[in-house]
């Protein structure tokens, strides 16, 4: 690492801790390297006390790891680049995904910020899907390999009742309406070659509605059966945030969970992402 820099680990299969680097600074292109390195390697990558960061300097600091893509392809965030998710009802991305796998080219990095923490709940997890494809059974890495996904925005919650709708709003940051205002369908194979390390990773998370060639009750038994090797507890790792915190993580590589179990306290995390490309098939 660059010098004065720490990466631990803090879980078996996912996550690290980086002391010694001030974000918002002047950073050196050996920690930049450091940084980018640790999140290739660890998924998820955490930084403890970055307070002084404010949106401006989250965004000086994520165009160090690349191009930035818009804050969020469907919901008006009132800013082109900051998605700020606030929230004081419990309602956070609580069910387990990679962000916006809807669009064609799904994000490389998304930053997190901890802006206001509650003082119980609201913790955020993250889960390896490389090493969840990697540790599947050779049938079903061979039922996966040349298996596609459809992903859309309209997702499980599509053609319900204006009651389910309701819940969906009252537990969601956004509501369904602002989600889905326009309608993304993509195709992306369930196993894409990671463009920087070469490693394989399982792409699925809450935007797949069904596997190309599969009814719909087949496709929800399969991503039943898939997504519970992600999630495996011991696939992920659980972050208790502090205000000041920032997380990294590499979505090509990710799905993550907020909890919504902060009752009425408010809570506010700002992100920024970093475009990514089009997830490649083994086959290429
Ligand atoms: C997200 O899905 O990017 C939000 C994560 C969080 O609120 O902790």
């Amino acid at each position: 690492p660059a010098t004065g820099v720490t990466v631990t680990k803090i879980g078996g299969r996912i996550g690290a801790r980086i002391d010694g680097v001030r974000l918002a600074g002047d950073l050196t292109p050996e920690t930049v390297a450091t940084i980018r390195s640790a999140i290739l390697e660890h998924k998820v990558v955490f930084f403890r006390g970055q307070n002084h960061l404010d949106d401006e300097g989250q965004i000086a600091f994520a165009e160090l790891l690349g191009p930035l893509t818009t804050a969020h392809p469907t919901v008006n965030t009132g800013s082109a680049r900051v998605l700020a998710l606030a929230a004081n009802k419990g309602m956070a991305a609580n069910s387990w995904h990679t962000d916006v796998t809807f669009v064609d080219r799904v994000p490389a990095f998304s930053v997190l910020r901890g802006v206001a923490i509650p003082a119980y709940g609201g913790t955020t997890n993250w889960a390896n899907t490389v090493t969840a494809y990697e540790t599947l059974p050779a049938p079903l890495k061979a039922l996966v390999d040349n298996l596609w996904a459809l992903h859309t925005n309209d997702y499980d919650y599509a053609a319900q009742s204006e009651k389910a709708e309701q819940e969906h709003d009252r537990e969601n940051v956004f509501s369904r309406k602002e989600f889905t205002k326009v309608l993304f369908q993509t195709e992306h194979p369930v196993v894409r070659v990671h463009p920087e390390t070469g490693e394989r990773s399982l792409v699925l998370g809450h935007f797949v509605k069904s596997f190309v060639g599969l009814n719909s009750a087949e496709s929800h038994n399969l991503f039943q059966l898939l997504q519970a090797r992600v999630t495996k507890l011991e696939n992920t790792v659980r972050w208790t945030w502090a205000e000041g915190d920032v997380a990294i993580w590499d979505n090509r590589a990710t799905q993550h969970y907020a909890v919504a179990d902060f009752d009425e306290q408010y809570r506010e995390v700002r992100r920024i992402t970093v475009a990514g490309d089009v997830p490649v098939s083994i086959d290429g």
